[in-house]
């Protein structure tokens, strides 16, 4: 079995390279991905030594690159994890992730087709549904809920998500499609909550909370999400879409708090900033579907899993430096200076 896994050099697609090279030893992983500043060959320093992992460096909005490394490799499975994937910079510069997260979907979709692949598996997002109430805490996201997005990130996603559906519906295409929660984990890129609020916190810099933190997120371990999806791509239903995620909700400032218990820093580093435009409120998945028809549980709870990332974060500084050092500084001067 040949599977082709897109963005694998980042955060949930590089920890997806690891889990499957790990667990399908009989399987060829091919990696494609155009390393944009959130993608990191450190990430696959283990999978670049293994005999059973290719690396390609390419763009999938680049047709013919995306064709000819199809052509020359004939893969059973796509996972398409590559898209730009940070809602503050879809506020900032929207037109890069229509053309990857829309139009790159499109050219993959397109491929499969041609080379008449067994599973296209899209790894969408809970984005796409917009917020749930923060004073309505029966309400939970199911396959059903509409899509009605909030941020040119979430709108790019939903985009990729209908065409996704369009294709299996007019031609066929055998595909199913995913929409998660918030993930955590080791190389998590520091701009996002979790990550940065661990790296700020070991510097004693402020930790930025946006509005006054009551913002939810549903936080899934992201080898929890890896789990899950190696599920849908050998036992889910073709044509159907599968929640993943639940029950591991938590306030922004009640997980900010807890970095900072865990690293025994003072409280008084929360500093509260103008907050993003669009903020959605509520994420919170109804993860039935998953359970009944797969058997899958999130395993890891936040308690557990904010430990072993913490952990993770104190063991692999280097990974992280070299992020911070690089020009990933310059976004950060921009995004929070006089905020
Ligand atoms: P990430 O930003 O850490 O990684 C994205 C990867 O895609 C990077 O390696 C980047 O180099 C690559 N990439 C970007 N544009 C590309 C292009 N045009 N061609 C090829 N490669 C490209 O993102 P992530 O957090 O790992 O998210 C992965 C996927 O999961 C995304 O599709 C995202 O929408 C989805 N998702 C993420 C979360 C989350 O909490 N992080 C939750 C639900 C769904
Ligand atoms: P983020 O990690 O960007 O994920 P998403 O917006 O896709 O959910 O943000 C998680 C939550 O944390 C979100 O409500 C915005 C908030 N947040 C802050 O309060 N401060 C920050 O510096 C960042 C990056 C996010």
């Amino acid at each position: 079995m040949k599977v082709i896994i897109t963005g694998g050099a980042g955060f949930i697609g590089g920890n997806f390279v690891n889990y499957m090279l790990e667990k399908y030893r009989q399987y060829e992983i091919i990696c494609i991905d155009a390393l944009t500043y959130a993608g990191n060959l450190e990430t696959l320093e283990e999978a670049l030594a293994d005999p059973n992992f290719k690396f390609f460096k390419a763009d999938i909005s680049d047709r013919s690159s995306i064709y000819n490394i199809f052509e020359e490799e004939k893969p059973d499975i796509v996972v398409n994890f590559a898209a730009e994937s940070h809602v503050d910079r879809s506020i900032e510069a929207p037109e890069l992730f229509l053309k990857t997260n829309l139009m790159g979907t499109q050219v993959l979709l397109d491929v499969c087709r041609k080379y008449g692949i067994q599973r296209y598996h899209q790894v969408s997002t809970d984005e796409v549904y917009g917020d749930l109430p923060l004073d309505r805490k029966d309400l939970f996201f199911t396959e059903d809920t509409p899509i009605h997005t909030s941020s040119p990130y979430s709108a790019s996603k939903a985009g990729a998500d209908l065409l996704v559906q369009a294709y299996h519906r007019t031609y066929g295409l055998p595909a199913t499609i995913s929409r998660c929660s918030n993930n955590y984990g080791p190389y998590h890129f520091p701009e996002k909550l979790i990550p940065l609020m661990i790296v700020n916190a070991l510097h004693d810099k402020p930790l930025s909370v946006y509005g006054k933190g009551e913002n939810v997120r549903d936080w899934l371990y992201v080898e929890d999400h890896c789990s899950a999806i190696d599920l849908i791509i050998h036992h889910g239903r073709i044509g159907e879409v599968y929640n993943i995620g639940g029950h591991n909700e938590r306030t922004n400032l009640q997980v900010v708090k807890t970095i900072l218990r865990e690293l025994n820093k003072t409280e008084k580093l929360i500093t509260y900033v103008t907050d993003r435009a669009g903020h959605d409120l509520r994420y919170a998945i109804d993860p039935t579907k998953m359970h009944d028809e797969l058997g899958w549980f999130p395993k890891t709870s936040f308690d557990e899993g904010i430990k072993k990332t913490i952990n993770w974060y104190l063991e692999n500084e280097k990974w992280w430096t070299n992020i911070i050092s690089g020009a990933y500084k310059e976004y950060y001067q921009k995004m929070y200076q006089n905020r």
